[in-house]
């Protein structure tokens, strides 16, 4: 890929991410951050974020699958790497090959692990993960069905070293009375785990539950690791979602387009695919160089969403295409073919969010900005 801020590009400030590191580290207390860099960081580079957060102090990073794992030690990160998600038995030998550390999706898949590493005589590094109410992945252990033998077991296998165990907040979110009683009580059963397995003799290994809205609306609770993906990146899923503490993150992600035509429309002319956007009044309106092949959702097409030029706002309008979308730029002087659009970001003193777009999207900021498009450049942030 051509590094270069040709057509549409994102610029990171991977210098930011320690500031947002230190931000968390503020409200988690001595918890050390567990960087989760899964979903190439969630599209902002995940060897260049792991780095960064290496570089800061990390030791630990989250990843979903055996792929992004590799690809973070083929990118030359040496420290501990948890795989979150599953990992089929086809690549179990991947596990041992490149020290990986798997969480155990389930005991009847530890039990497979073991069955692994038994036959070919190696031990395979996991975490437990303890279903407290997400009903994603782990052993349950929740008010109504609680499976403390079967978590017991697996940390007795002989080919699998159980070195930490977690939970996860499904509800972290949401600061109503339901959703706090909820997440409390998962940490209460969590607590009840690692109680148990102390009272049966056995160290729990490493312990750790807090995603990024965990951290922020439960502050410090005492764990080994929480695991951040959002905060570092300096956002939360939503910035209208109230949360209970009042850090200072700098969003590390910026996104630009250059403008490739600028002409005069006339009234009764309309924009683009369908033609849903009717010229009123003489507009002059500039095509920029991104669409949704890029991560700019199509969803977003006439619902005035602004990006800007020369650091002013101006509207999307007409349908996104796949390459190219075009804006109102009638009250900007001197548009021309080149200039550089800000889709998020700062430009003359004016900030645009990834917030406008995933809210006109009707989704979170996780999702809008691991959608952007492997053929959009990831360039470190100049200046
Ligand atoms: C198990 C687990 N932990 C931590 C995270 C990080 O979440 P966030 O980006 O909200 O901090 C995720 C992300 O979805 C996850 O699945």
């Amino acid at each position: 890929m051509l590094e270069a801020y040709s057509r549409a590009w994102a610029e990171i400030d991977y210098d930011a991410i320690a500031h947002n590191c230190d931000e968390v580290q503020k409200i988690v207390g001595s918890t050390k951050i567990m960087g989760i860099v899964k979903a190439n960081a969630y599209g902002h580079g995940d060897i260049a974020c792991a780095k960064a957060l290496r570089d800061w102090g990390v030791d630990f990073f989250g990843v979903s699958s055996v792929d992004e794992a590799i690809g973070l030690r083929q990118g030359g990160i040496e420290e501990n790497i948890l795989i979150l998600g599953y990992t089929p038995e086809e690549h179990f030998h991947y596990l041992h090959e490149y020290n990986l550390v798997q969480s155990l999706c389930s005991y009847a898949y530890a039990k497979k692990l073991n069955q692994y590493g038994k036959e070919n005589h190696c031990v395979i590094r996991a975490h437990c993960k303890v279903d407290t109410g997400m009903n994603r992945t782990g052993v349950i252990y929740q008010t109504q069905e609680k499976h403390m033998e079967e978590i017991l077991a697996e940390y007795q296998l002989e080919a699998v070293s159980v070195e930490g165990i977690f939970s996860h907040f499904p509800v972290s979110d949401d600061l109503g009375e339901d959703a706090k009683t909820f997440t409390k009580k998962q940490i209460d059963l969590f607590n009840e785990v690692l109680a148990n397995l102390k009272a049966a003799g056995i160290n729990p290994g490493v312990t750790h539950l807090q995603n990024s809205y965990g951290i922020l609306n439960y502050g410090s609770l005492g764990y080994d690791y929480c695991r951040p993906g959002l905060l570092y990146m300096g956002v939360t899923s939503d910035d209208t979602i109230p949360i209970a503490s009042n850090p200072d993150f700098i969003p590390i992600l910026s996104l630009y387009a250059n403008v490739s035509v600028v002409k005069w429309l006339q009234p009764g002319m309309t924009v683009s695919y369908g033609r849903h956007f009717t010229v009123k009044k003489p507009c002059k309106v500039a095509t920029m160089s991104i669409g949704y092949a890029d991560g700019l959702p199509r969803i977003v097409s006439n619902q005035d969403l602004h990006v800007l030029v020369h650091g002013q706002a101006c509207p999307i309008i007409g349908n996104v295409c796949m390459d190219q979308c075009m804006i109102d730029v009638t009250d900007v002087e001197n548009v021309q073919e080149g200039d550089t659009v800000c889709i998020v970001g700062l430009q003359g003193g004016k900030r645009v969010t990834i917030d406008e777009i995933s809210r006109k999207a009707h989704t979170i900021n996780n999702e809008t900005l691991s959608a952007l498009a492997a053929r959009v450049p990831r360039l470190k942030k100049r200046g």
